[in-house]
């Protein structure tokens, strides 16, 4: 069994969407979310779902033990960044290589880096006058949305859109794509199985 431990510090609409996807699985499981906002949606999410949390503090995370111990204590062999904006510490991405995935709402490396996220990077697409925007799918290192690419999905932005119905169209190819890239992800790395391609 494969366990996964999602950190997120929003709605939570991906973590949703992850959890569902991995309900029934016998070799994949969602077993912890980690969050760093006490007043998150996500954390409703969880307790709706009979997950486990953990909520965690920047002086611990950055400068303490990176909450290694804790993700160790509940067997946690992937970590999957949904919506968790903080950057992540070289102790977890050297303790889990390979094995820290994110979500960024844009096509990489366009639109990302420190305060990239979210309705600003939406914004940031509409202001740009962009013809498309996307998804990426990458994992973590030790710089914010630097990591090597696992997968992308393009969608066009038309001169009406804005930033909101942006985010719409976003959010839709993450909730498409991202729970069975993750999938995919661990499979691999379980079994060598091959990654998708891209389209
Ligand atoms: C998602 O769109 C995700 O790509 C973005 O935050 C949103 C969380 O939504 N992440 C970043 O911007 C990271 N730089 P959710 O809480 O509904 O899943």
């Amino acid at each position: 069994m494969k366990k996964i431990a999602i950190f997120a510090s929003g709605a939570g609409s991906n973590a949703a969407k992850i959890i569902e996807h991995f309900q029934y699985n016998p070799e994949i499981k969602v077993s912890l979310i980690v969050c760093n906002k006490p007043t998150a949606g996500v954390l409703d999410i969880a307790a709706r779902a009979g997950i486990p949390t953990l909520l965690i503090e920047k002086e611990n995370f950055f400068r303490g033990s990176a909450y290694l111990e804790e993700l160790e204590a509940h067997g946690i062999d992937f970590v999957v960044l949904a919506g968790f904006l903080w950057k992540i510490p070289a102790a977890l991405v050297k303790a889990y290589p390979g094995r820290i995935i994110n979500i960024h709402p844009a096509l990489l490396p366009k639109f990302g880096g420190k305060g990239m996220y979210g309705r600003f990077v939406h914004e940031a697409v509409v202001e740009a006058k962009e013809t498309h925007t996307g998804i990426t799918i990458h994992y973590v290192d030790e710089f914010y949305d630097h990591g090597r690419t696992i997968f992308q999905e393009k969608v066009e932005v038309s001169p009406d859109d804005t930033p909101a119905t942006v985010a719409q169209k976003v959010h839709r190819l993450e909730h498409e794509h991202f729970p069975r890239i993750i999938e995919a992800v661990v499979n691999q790395q379980t079994d060598g199985s091959a990654l998708p391609n891209q389209r």
